[in-house]
């Protein structure tokens, strides 16, 4: 996984944009133009884009933080930062579509990541995945389309003797097999149901 953090740690240069992917997402916005959503926590944001201002490599962690404050990175956060930072589009673009770790769509209300490290792999983390994808009809990075689950894949949650590990939110769920996947969701599933169905005391 591409994960930002990592490499901002590591000095590695942000890519220029011009793949096929930051393509599509350079056209998205475009078209955002003449219909711009609605940006709820507003002052938040330029709050985050101001604390970057005049700094350089301030776009990756500002990112991470509009991600965090969201769920997600909104296009029309994407254009204020690009235009509030004075940082071509174009390079946004690009760093958003390069790090697997940034996403354009809402997420969903749970978000079930799949370690996929060497001790998780090898005890069957690829099996648990496919489980995963063909349970919820998504692939990795992608939403189920009630918005309750996300799916992702890790690289190693520090939980390797534990092997093949799942974290869902910040729970992380042990020696996980292909059997248990339905009983994990519908735990999660149940769990919903009796939030929205209890009585205010
Ligand atoms: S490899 Fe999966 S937790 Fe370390």
């Amino acid at each position: 996984m591409n994960d930002p953090a990592d490499c901002a740690a590591l000095h590695i240069r942000v890519p220029s944009a011009g793949g096929a992917s930051s393509h599509i997402l350079k056209e998205s916005l475009m078209a955002t133009e003449t219909h711009v959503e609605e940006l709820e926590h507003i002052e938040e944001l330029d709050a985050i884009i101001a604390a970057g201002q005049g700094t350089a490599g301030a776009l990756i962690p500002v990112l991470q933080k509009t991600q965090q404050l969201y769920g997600y990175l909104p296009q029309t956060a994407l254009r204020r930062i690009a235009e509030t930072l004075k940082i071509p589009f174009s390079e946004v673009a690009g760093v958003v579509t390069f790090y697997s770790y940034f996403t354009t769509v809402p997420r969903g209300e749970h978000t079930a990541r799949v370690c996929l490290g060497t001790a998780c792999y090898v005890r069957g983390g690829k099996e648990v995945l496919r489980g995963l994808e063909e349970k919820l009809a998504i692939s990795p990075g992608d939403t189920t389309e009630d918005r309750h689950f996300s799916l992702e894949i890790g690289r190693c949650f520090g939980a390797c003797g534990l092997a093949p590990v799942v974290m869902v939110d910040d729970v992380v769920h042990q020696r996980v097999n292909p059997n248990y996947i339905n009983e994990l969701l519908v735990q999660y599933a149940v769990r919903d149901d009796a939030d929205e169905t209890e009585e205010p005391s």
